[in-house]
């Protein structure tokens, strides 16, 4: 197979979908990778490094898009990249459909096979392509919550941590998966009071025992939250119902509850934000202030860091990546079920159900879209 990696064109954004070590093992399974020049810069991978792994650079997305027959990406395609997907294309990527409507009519009009990086499950059913940059997203909330907690930058004035003889800031966690662990684990490490709130009993058990009695559990219950909200500084959103739009789980007239000048981060962002409030910003500018509290809504967090996101990401998506190109989407779909969760537009069909739900498409099952498309 043909695999192309065009550079990423969405602001703010410096990783890229593969690095020399994925060029090297797709090339000795006896396909070929084409890049776009300049594509991983952005990541310290110059051009030559590609090439010295058998890469081909190419000199624009066109040539990635008409010479490549499978596209791998960081983020969801722009107007520009969905204009160039052509029905025999398989596009493999971030792609947070939900919340998109238009987006999804694009790919469905595009009669390509789009999977989504973040609906891959593995065979415990968590979400092995998002949970890297979920790491990452979470370890980022608490260092920029922090930061916009002090004064100059509009925030209430107080350190995370405090100082001895003076208490540290409160930092309320909402959702405690793989973004709220990290950004918990952070923010215990800067020695804050930490309260992390789930409505998973099990996984509130597990992160009583991964917190060692660092930081409290707690349900989260609409009454719990609002309790609380009066006394904490940073609220960290991260909730997730796998595949859909995220659910509010702070209302408008609830930030009047919140000090002047606490900060909330809503990571939950990209699939449409956990707080009534939220709506999504850069990281060349990436608050704004509400009733007196500061958002921060930064779609792409781990793009600030892309060094550590470009390989954290690639790690996890090279193996998906090899087994789409050896075997094909239908193959490798019936091989590895969870991969198969992953694809979300066939031949112009909704294959994904929350997806198909949210956006009002009509759902078509996987496999009678791919028999279609045969
Ligand atoms: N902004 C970014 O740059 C960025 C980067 C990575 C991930 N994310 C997003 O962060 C979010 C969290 O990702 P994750 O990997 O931690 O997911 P996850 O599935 O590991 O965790 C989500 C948690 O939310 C809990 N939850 C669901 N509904 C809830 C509710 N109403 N109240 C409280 N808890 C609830 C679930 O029980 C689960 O423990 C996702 O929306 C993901 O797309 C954003």
């Amino acid at each position: 197979m043909r695999i192309g990696v065009p550079t990423e064109i969405k602001t703010d954004e410096y990783r890229v979908a593969l690095t020399p070590a994925g060029v090297r093992e797709l090339v000795d399974n006896g396909h070929e990778v084409l890049v776009q020049t300049g594509a991983g810069v952005g990541s310290a991978i110059p051009d030559a490094e590609y090439v010295e792994q058998g890469a081909e650079i190419v000199a624009d997305a066109a040539a990635v898009f008409a010479g490549a027959d499978m596209i791998v990406k960081v983020k969801e395609p722009q107007p520009s990249e969905v204009a160039l997907l052509e029905p025999r294309h398989i596009l493999f990527t971030y792609l947070h459909l939900a919340p998109a409507t238009e987006l999804t009519q694009g790919l469905i009009d595009s009669g390509a096979t789009c999977i989504a990086y973040e609906t891959v499950t593995d065979t415990r059913g968590r979400l092995p392509l998002l949970a890297p940059m979920s790491e990452v997203a979470g370890k980022i909330a608490t260092q920029a919550g922090a930061f916009m907690l002090e004064k100059p930058l509009g925030g209430r004035g107080i350190l995370l941590g405090g100082v001895p003889g003076v208490a540290a800031a409160n930092v309320m966690v909402i959702g405690g998966g793989v973004v709220g662990m990290n950004a918990a684990f952070i923010a215990i490490g800067m020695e804050a009071t930490v309260y992390v709130y789930d409505r998973n009993i099990d996984r509130l058990r597990e992160l009583d025992i991964a917190f060692g009695g660092r930081a409290d559990t707690c349900y989260a219950s609409t009454l719990d939250i609002e309790k609380r909200l009066p006394d904490v500084d940073l609220v960290i959103g991260a909730v997730l119902v796998h595949g859909a739009k995220a659910p509010y789980v702070i209302r408008r007239e609830q930030l009047k509850l919140m000090k002047r000048g606490a900060v909330i981060v809503d990571v939950s962002i990209d699939q449409g934000g956990c707080f009534e409030t939220s709506r999504p910003t850069t990281h060349s500018d990436p608050t704004y202030e509400v009733d007196g509290v500061t958002h921060y809504c930064v779609a792409n967090m781990p793009g600030a860091v892309p060094i550590t996101s470009t390989y954290a990401l690639t790690n996890a998506t090279l193996p998906y990546v090899l087994h789409l190109a050896d075997a094909g989407v239908e193959r490798a779909s019936r091989e590895n079920p969870g991969l198969a969760k992953g694809v979300n537009v066939v031949d112009g069909k909704c294959t994904y159900a929350p997806v198909a739900e949210a956006t009002g498409q009509e759902y078509t099952e996987l496999f009678d879209a791919l028999g279609a498309a045969a």
